[in-house]
């Protein structure tokens, strides 16, 4: 939880999260017309920020909105909201500003609104979670990491209401992803997740997964599967920069593999720790990437 003396960037400034106000006439409050990012930061140092700046621009490309700050500006706002090196989170927020009325079109003449905060993040069950599965009740263009979360706050309280921590979302039959998250199953041996597109979140932590399972030689496939597929897996995962790979031990109300992490979960889970450890020990420039030069 951000503790009030929290400093934290508001178009400009750093100041303390309670001194850190929006105009009521905001779009992003008025309509939820803004994107946003989630970076996880260890050792000082943002994870994969090149691919979470590069998302970010599409999101804003997608809203027609230019990017209000350069790759070095951003490093800069990070730099000084990052405290120490206990591992934390950065949500930055772009919305696309105040108006002087309320009205549905974009106006001429607006100076977007430019939120950064950085906080700890929470610990993750390495025990796995629960998942029920979900009619996807959001809109077509999943693939922007935009702000108006309402579906996805509703699906994720679904969850919540039936014990389980996320909601699978199924849309014409195909299992597309979580409430915030990606999804990936192990199946016949293979890592596999469904492509990109518009009903999925790029997500950051669902390709270096891809990645290190590639490295490690565990076959993976980008490509659909139903509910039936899903339920039938050996292992269900779930990605995100906060909760990296979560194994989903149980499905609406039945075990998932022997109803513990799976042994492929465990292969993935500790090269992700490795690949985290080598971020905290690496890359003198903001730009973190182990392993690449
Ligand atoms: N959410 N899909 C959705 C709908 C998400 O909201 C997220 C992340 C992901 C995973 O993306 P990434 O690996 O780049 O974090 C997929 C963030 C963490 C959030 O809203 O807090």
């Amino acid at each position: 939880m951000a503790s009030q003396d929290l400093t934290v960037y508001l178009n400009g400034d750093f100041l303390p999260i309670c001194e850190a106000k929006v105009p009521v006439l905001d779009r992003g409050f008025l309509f939820g017309d803004g994107v946003y990012e989630v970076i996880p930061v260890y050792g000082e140092k943002p994870l994969r920020l090149e691919e979470h700046l590069r998302r970010l621009e599409q999101s804003l490309a997608a809203i027609r909105m230019q990017p209000p700050l350069t790759d070095t500006e951003w490093t800069a706002i990070f730099d000084r909201l990052i405290s120490g090196p206990a591992d934390q989170q950065i949500y930055l927020q772009i919305t696309r500003g105040a108006a002087t009325k309320r009205d549905h079109a974009i106006p001429a003449e607006i100076a977007p609104t430019i939120f950064v905060m950085c906080t700890p993040i929470a610990p993750i069950p390495l025990n796995g979670i629960k998942a029920i599965t979900v009619d996807d009740i959001r809109w077509d263009r999943c693939n922007i990491k935009a702000i108006t979360l309402l579906a996805n706050v509703l699906l994720r309280q679904d969850a919540v209401d039936q014990g389980a921590a996320e909601a699978i979302l199924v849309r014409d039959g195909r299992v597309l992803e979580g409430a915030a998250s990606n999804i990936l199953i192990v199946s016949g041996g293979k890592i596999i997740t469904p492509p990109k597109g518009d009903t999925i979140l790029p997500g950051i932590t669902r390709d270096l997964v891809l990645e290190l399972a590639q490295g490690l030689g565990i076959p993976t496939e980008e490509r659909h599967f139903d509910v039936t597929e899903l339920s039938n897996a050996d292992e269900i995962w779930v990605t995100s920069s906060t909760r990296e790979i979560l194994a989903i031990i149980e499905l609406d109300g039945k075990p998932i593999g022997d109803g513990i992490p799976g042994k492929t979960w465990k292969i993935l889970q500790s090269a992700y720790q490795d690949y985290k450890q080598a971020a905290r020990e690496a890359c003198p420039n903001q730009l973190c990437h182990p392993g690449s030069s």
